[in-house]
């Protein structure tokens, strides 16, 4: 089949390369030049793991081209996906002007019949709007409008695209409905087959509910670190129970990320629009902005004066095996260490480069190492594989003091008390 995807991002050179393997010919489009640029030389502009060979494979083999032309991938192409991105306006809307933007550009360029399908995550009533811009702008070409939601995480996106749990389509025609249903069935997954505006609840509301998830657990976390309870076994215990289910349920500094963050505000949004208030995703919320607040104290617990001290942060990307840093937790608790005066030094396998440009007075350390040596105390943000794996004798010799702050639980507290550390984190007992 003959696609398009508008938006080359995360979100859209992941689904574009899984697209073209699955045998499909794919024209991902930007409007950023130079990321286009960079693709078409083999330079891919976002780590994720196993994109490389993806996406370079699919391109020799010519199944998968880059082009910042709107008009040449919608004359080409039968189905076209919209996957721009949709940030939190200062209020918590989801800012649809890049939605609106590309629809127009669309609706303009069509030749023939097309789909128009909507990937990006978007508040319910978005692709009524896209349906009613593009009529506005071509009333002779027959066209239909859906959704498809995406659920890949990043750091394994690869995987969650030619694997998920299942595929939703939002439809309001047999066509869109056969056309989409024959594109994604190679990947035999489930499909749920309903109307538009329930798709486009389906993805908020999932996004919403692990939110949610992760703050319960991190509510109960420091219920659990008053006791002296442990909330691994906690979170065990619980998710043992085929109705609540283990994933999810890891304590820690909080979620951050392009997507938790602004969905759940967005959601929180529509049910205010629509007259109502979701209270429970507003406590969310709250509870996830205090998680990071609780890894500062534990620092000021351990320090006392923050000011003039050296911080060693490790992990700057939102979670492991990305360079995202968009609302990463480290980010925050960053500025919080530098607004009481403290001096950062940081380290993170691959998010540095997105880093220093938002984070101009922390010093980049060439590994973790080199961000121990001296400082006061050391924090883990971003639970990597790297950081699992420390020499931690090494660590405690560079330290000024042998104090580590763990914001994702990676290692056990009773063998870092053994070594003489002054370990403290999440929900455990110390
Ligand atoms: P992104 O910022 O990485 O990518 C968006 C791309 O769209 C950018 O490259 C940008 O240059 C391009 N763009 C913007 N306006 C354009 C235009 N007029 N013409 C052509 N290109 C244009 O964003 P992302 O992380 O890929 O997310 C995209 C959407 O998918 C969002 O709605 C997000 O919520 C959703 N989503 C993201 C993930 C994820 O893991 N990142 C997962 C599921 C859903
Ligand atoms: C999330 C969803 O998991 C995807 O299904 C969805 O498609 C995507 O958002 C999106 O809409 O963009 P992603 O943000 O890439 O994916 O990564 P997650 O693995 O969900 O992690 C999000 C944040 O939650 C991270 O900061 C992570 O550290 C945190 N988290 C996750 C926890 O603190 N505890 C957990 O148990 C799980």
């Amino acid at each position: 089949m003959n696609i398009a995807i508008i938006g080359t991002g995360y979100v859209g050179l992941v689904s574009g390369a899984c697209f073209a393997e699955l045998g499909n010919k794919v024209i991902c489009v930007d409007n950023n030049e130079g990321k286009i640029k960079d693709l078409t030389n083999g330079i891919i502009p976002i780590y994720e793991p196993g994109l490389e060979q993806l996406v370079k494979r699919n391109y020799r083999q010519k199944r998968l081209f880059f082009t910042t032309s709107i008009k040449e991938a919608v004359m080409k192409s039968k189905v076209i996906f919209i996957a721009v991105g949709t940030p939190s306006k200062d209020n918590g809307d989801a800012n649809l002007r890049y939605i609106e933007e590309v629809s127009r550009s669309i609706a303009c360029h069509m030749n023939n019949y097309k789909v128009v399908v909507e990937k990006s995550t978007v508040p319910v009533e978005t692709n009524t709007w896209v349906k009613y811009i593009m009529k506005l702008n071509n009333h002779k070409v027959d066209f239909d409008v859906a959704s498809n939601p995406e659920f890949l995480k990043e750091g394994s996106a690869i995987d969650d695209f030619m694997h998920p749990d299942r595929i939703v389509l939002g439809v309001e025609s047999e066509k869109a409905k056969n056309l989409l249903v024959k594109l994604y069935e190679p990947l035999k997954a489930p499909i749920v087959v309903t109307n538009i505006q329930s798709a486009e609840i389906i993805k908020h509301a999932s996004n919403s509910f692990l939110a949610a998830k992760i703050s319960f657990i991190n509510a109960v976390a420091n219920i659990c670190e008053q006791v002296g309870a442990d909330i691994e076994k906690v979170a065990e215990g619980m998710g043992m129970d085929t109705r609540i289910g283990k994933s999810f349920l890891k304590a820690g500094v909080g979620y951050g990320g392009s997507c938790f963050p602004k969905d759940v505000k967005a959601f929180i949004r529509i049910a205010e629009k629509l007259g109502g208030e979701f209270g429970l995703l507003k406590e969310v919320e709250k509870i996830n902005e205090n998680q990071r607040k609780l890894i500062f104290n534990k620092i000021e617990k351990a320090l006392w004066i923050l000011n003039a001290k050296t911080i060693g942060v490790l992990g700057i990307a939102f979670k492991p095996n990305t360079d995202d840093i968009r609302s990463a937790s480290a980010i925050d608790l960053i500025k919080m260490l530098q607004d009481e005066g403290a001096h950062v030094k940081a380290y993170d396998p691959k998010a540095m480069d997105h880093a220093r440009s938002i984070l101009p007075n922390v010093e980049f350390c060439k590994n973790p190492y080199h961000v121990a040596k001296g400082a006061d105390a050391l924090v883990i943000v971003t639970e990597w594989d790297e950081f699992k794996k420390l020499n931690l004798s090494k660590i405690k010799k560079l330290l000024k003091h042998k104090i580590i702050i763990d914001g994702r639980n990676i290692f056990d507290p009773k063998k870092m008390k053994q070594m003489g550390f002054r370990y403290s984190s999440v929900g455990r007992p110390v």
